[in-house]
């Protein structure tokens, strides 16, 4: 996390390093992903393997939740992937949704959203209100760097859901970013 949080890492670094620890992060979240057993023919015999019992769905959050997503497919090829675009408006700090591709029909589907920085929580809320709308049950939220503010948020807005983090930093300043935090992620992420 060190060479992640610190201001003169290079963008291609920068990307490297996020990507590794959203795989860690991503392992740990799956870890008790329910299994089910399945009949397979190895070159030998007829054995018992297990195999995920649900659907998997990914929903990174635009910009920066895509800095997560080639991790979480490393470990889970086989999911879906579905898209919000939020933006946070500067000012006022609320997020505004500008795109939504999302599979129907969630009911059922254990879904990731990839969000690497939960800040005030109302990017957060946000998508996870849009994904109760396609009938989300089970959302885990995967994220790098989170403030003790985002996460008595989500605790309060939604309380069924689990978040995973990296880091729980110390507060936000009076700009609502995340200190000491990292800076902009999708920014860092991506040179801007
Ligand atoms: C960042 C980040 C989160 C959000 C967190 O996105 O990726 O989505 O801020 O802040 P919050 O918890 O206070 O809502 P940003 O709006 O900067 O967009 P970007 O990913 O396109 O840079
Ligand atoms: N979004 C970021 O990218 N960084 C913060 O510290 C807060 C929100």
């Amino acid at each position: 996390m060190s060479r992640l949080r610190h201001r003169d890492t290079p963008c291609d670094e920068f990307r490297r390093l996020a990507r590794r620890v959203s795989l860690l992060i991503a392992a740990e979240a799956a870890r008790d992903l329910e299994l089910a057993s399945v009949d397979i023919d190895t070159p030998l015999e007829t054995t018992r393997a297990q195999r995920l019992a649900n659907r998997v769905v990914a929903v990174p959050v635009l910009r920066a939740g895509l800095g997560m997503l080639d991790a979480f497919l490393e470990l889970m090829p086989a999911a879906q992937v579905g898209y919000f675009g939020l933006e946070r408006n500067e000012e006022t700090g609320v997020a505004r949704r500008y795109y939504e591709k999302v599979p129907r029909d969630l009911g059922g589907a254990v879904v990731f959203l990839l969000d690497p920085m939960l800040a005030t929580g109302g990017s957060a809320a946000h998508a996870i209100e849009g994904l109760r709308g396609f009938g989300a049950l089970g959302v885990r939220l995967l994220s790098i760097v989170a403030a003790p503010e985002g996460v008595r948020h989500l605790e309060a807005e939604a309380p069924d859901v689990h978040v995973y983090t990296a880091a729980l930093d110390r507060e936000l300043n009076d700009k609502r970013y995340i200190v000491p935090g990292l800076g902009d992620f999708g920014d860092r992420l991506y040179g801007t």
